[in-house]
């Protein structure tokens, strides 16, 4: 079943009289619960299309439909409800606010849409992404890949939808971003939560169900269709 589509979209930036072509008439269809890895070389608009996918930015031309709904129909408010509640995001850079614990980080965005936690399903959550005894700490007595597990655990704290990951694994080492990865995989089979990431890890590809290819904005390789 699918969860999320894009239907010849593109984004132009453009700058004097040059024009870039960052996605360029990308039509593509995710299924529910499924793991896309999107690669491609620097500059061949992966941030660009998660960056539409996820209603992050808006398109200069196509769809993004989500459950049936055309996200850039939404207003703005609409819109930026809709990304907090439905999708999560983890970038390359942990973001994580130095002066908070783990825990109170994973919870931010859970307080900051004024709602109540769900403990068990947090506890579920932690467990599964192995920080279950890190929630004191602060974010500087962590390791990177405890950092970014953190990250995780605070976009997934909402109960999204889809999570959306840029790089993810960008700031880590090899083995410590496959291990990221693969927890990334059991969150997502066993939670029921769709992934699309970008990676440039050779590794993912024993985790996804899809690769896609990009190239200079376009769609190079498809290894699969929706499930
Ligand atoms: N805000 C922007 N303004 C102008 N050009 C941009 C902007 N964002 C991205 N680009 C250009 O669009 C292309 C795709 O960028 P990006 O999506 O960041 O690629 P990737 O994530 O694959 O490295 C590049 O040529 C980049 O320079
Ligand atoms: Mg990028």
């Amino acid at each position: 079943m699918e969860i999320i589509r894009c239907e010849n979209l593109s984004k132009i930036y453009r700058s004097g009289s040059a024009a870039v072509h960052a996605v360029d008439g990308v039509s593509l269809s995710f299924g529910q619960g499924s793991f896309t890895a999107v690669t491609g070389k620097s500059g061949s608009g992966k941030s660009t299309l998660l960056h539409l996918l996820s209603g992050l930015d808006r398109p200069t031309e196509g769809q993004v439909i989500y459950q049936e709904n055309d996200l850039f129909r939404y207003n703005e408010n609409q819109l930026s409800v809709l990304r907090r509640r439905r999708f999560g995001f983890v970038f390359q850079a942990y973001n994580l606010v130095r002066e908070l614990t783990a825990q109170e980080n994973i919870l931010l965005p859970v307080m900051l849409d004024h709602r109540k936690p769900d403990e068990e399903y947090l506890k579920r959550l932690t467990d599964m992404l192995g920080i279950d005894d890190r929630l004191t700490h602060l974010p500087g007595a962590l390791s990177g890949g405890q950092q970014q597990r953190v990250c995780i655990a605070r976009a997934l704290a909402n109960k999204p939808a889809i999570l959306f990951a840029d790089e993810p694994t960008g700031n880590l080492d090899g083995r410590t971003g496959r291990e990221v990865l693969t927890l990334m995989r059991t969150v997502s089979n066993e939670l029921g939560i769709t992934m699309i990431l970008v990676t440039h890890d050779t590794g993912v590809a024993e985790q996804a169900d899809r690769i896609i290819r990009l190239e200079d904005g376009r769609v190079a390789e498809d290894s699969g269709v929706m499930a």
